[in-house]
């Protein structure tokens, strides 16, 4: 009997490694005698010297110390605060290169996990911009902002993004190239105010201080501006001065909310909002469809490519005016109030009681008819509604990134829909799933990958079977 050959890499050992290819979640690969190792924040073409900070019997993890050569399509990246942000971890690829690897992923998973082999998966579709895409940033102040260089001096506050992994670090920015130029002066006119008033940022391992986020959103087809600031306790009189100069500095904010919380956890929601300015919505559309966006609403942060991504969905769906249509894990509705316009009926299923009510609302304030949202679990709900509903022709899945769980796949498959159609935020699980699939009912007609969030190492995909 031949024994597996054990690996002499060991923890701790440093060894120069050239990345070959990005996994799915943007680590590197490289090979050393047949051992996978994951190299964070590298990208393929690149020889660096690395540490192992894990070894297991099938893989390696390790960190890089410094890069040796740099990948020939290796450029520099626009942020100053690139390789230590969580944000952006491709910003050193052209965003074409990016789309290949991205691809490259999505269908190697497609052929070697789905097994679907020679399935062709065409170049993942680009953002219409690959700047200044996200409507919605969240911001943490910091007593301590991370220091990117030994020699900076210790600075009291900063407002930045998390340094990924570490929960109470924080890298300060002075511009974040995802969000509109404008929000990034409003976000140095907050901070400036922050220094010059003395605001205590929050301490999220003492619970001591004040200030704890900013949160910046934007209409992108109104162009309206929502400044939510994220504090420990509501103070009025000091609250008055900071709407006085944060709003004749930019009237053209037009709502400002203080949302004030004293949980423990970073999380950019208030217990309780005060509207300073304004209404405390925005409003914003994908397609025909315009949506009431609150401080706390869940809404697609690429608006434009949301839309990209709902074509696709719709194009999968392939609907005439007379189907009935499940949209599984409907979340606020989006989908389906998207479906609506083209079809019967649509029934919206999702577990979350306020993406229910939220939904609802959606739907009522844009006098949509055909739409029914029902709450609940979708391994138990979709088999105890179907006898109830009239049964469906399409069926759209959009679930989390753990994929879809067995009993919904069961579901599904006895409902028998002529088409499907999988909207996926994980290729890996897509692919597990769309194996269930065809192994008895369907065939795979097409996988489209979807770039909905340039720089990063995320990939949405569509995907379309019909029933043999
Ligand atoms: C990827 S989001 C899809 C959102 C929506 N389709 C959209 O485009 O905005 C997944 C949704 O599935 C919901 N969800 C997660 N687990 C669920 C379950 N077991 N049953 C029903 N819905 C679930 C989440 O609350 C979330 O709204």
């Amino acid at each position: 009997m031949s024994e597996t050959p054990v690996s002499p890499i060991k923890k701790g050992q440093s060894l120069e490694l050239d990345i070959e290819s990005l996994a799915f979640g943007g680590k590197g690969v490289a090979k050393v005698d047949g051992l996978a190792i994951f190299v964070e924040r590298v990208v393929p073409g690149q020889r660096v010297l690395a540490r192992i900070v894990k070894k297991k019997k099938s893989f390696a993890e390790a960190y890089p110390l410094e890069v040796l050569k740099r990948a020939p399509n290796e450029i520099e990246a626009k942020c100053e605060a690139f390789g230590v942000c969580g944000g952006c971890r491709l910003q050193n690829l052209e965003y074409e290169d990016q789309l290949k690897e991205k691809t490259r992923q999505v269908s190697d998973l497609i052929q070697r996990v789905g097994g679907f082999s020679d399935f062709e998966v065409p170049t993942a579709l680009s953002s219409p911009s690959a700047f200044h895409y996200r409507n919605k940033m969240e911001f943490t102040f910091t007593p301590n902002p991370w220091r990117n260089h030994p020699d900076d001096e210790d600075e009291p506050l900063g407002l930045g993004q998390h340094i990924p992994g570490r929960f109470d670090k924080i890298v300060h920015l002075n511009t974040c190239y995802l969000q509109k130029p404008v929000m990034n002066d409003i976000m140095n006119f907050v901070f400036a105010f922050a220094e010059e008033h003395g605001w205590e940022a929050y301490n999220n391992r003492t619970h001591e201080g004040w200030a704890r986020n900013l949160v910046l959103r934007y209409g992108e087809h109104t162009d309206q501006i929502m400044v939510n600031l994220v504090t420990k306790t509501y103070e009025k009189e000091h609250m008055k001065v900071f709407k006085k100069a944060i709003m004749s500095a930019f009237p053209q904010i037009t709502t400002l909310i203080n949302s004030i919380t004293t949980r423990l956890s970073d999380v950019a929601i208030g217990e309780r909002e005060v509207f300073l300015h304004g209404p405390g919505v925005i409003r914003d559309r994908l397609g025909e469809s315009e949506f009431e966006i609150s401080a706390s609403s869940f809404f697609q942060t690429n608006t434009r490519q949301a839309e990209v991504l709902y074509d696709e969905a719709l194009k999968g769906a392939d609907l005439k005016g007379g189907e009935i249509v499940y949209d599984l894990y409907c979340g606020t509705g989006t989908i389906a109030l998207f479906m609506a316009q083209k079809a019967k009926k649509v029934y919206g299923f999702e577990l979350i009681r306020s993406a229910v009510k939220n939904a609802r609302k959606n739907a009522k304030e844009q006098g949509v008819e055909n739409v029914e949202f029902i709450e609940g679990d979708l391994k138990d709900v979709l088999s105890q509604t179907t006898a109830k509903i009239e049964a469906a022709d399409v069926i759209v899945v959009d679930p989390p990134r753990a994929g879809l769980h067995q009993n919904v796949v069961d579901d599904v498959l006895k409902v028998g829909p002529k088409r499907l159609v999988y909207v996926s935020c994980n290729p890996s699980t897509l692919a597990r799933d769309l194996k269930l699939f065809c192994a008895t009912d369907y065939k795979l007609l097409s996988v489209q990958p979807v770039d909905m969030f340039p720089h990063t190492s995320h990939i949405e995909t569509v995907a379309q079977l019909i029933k043999k």
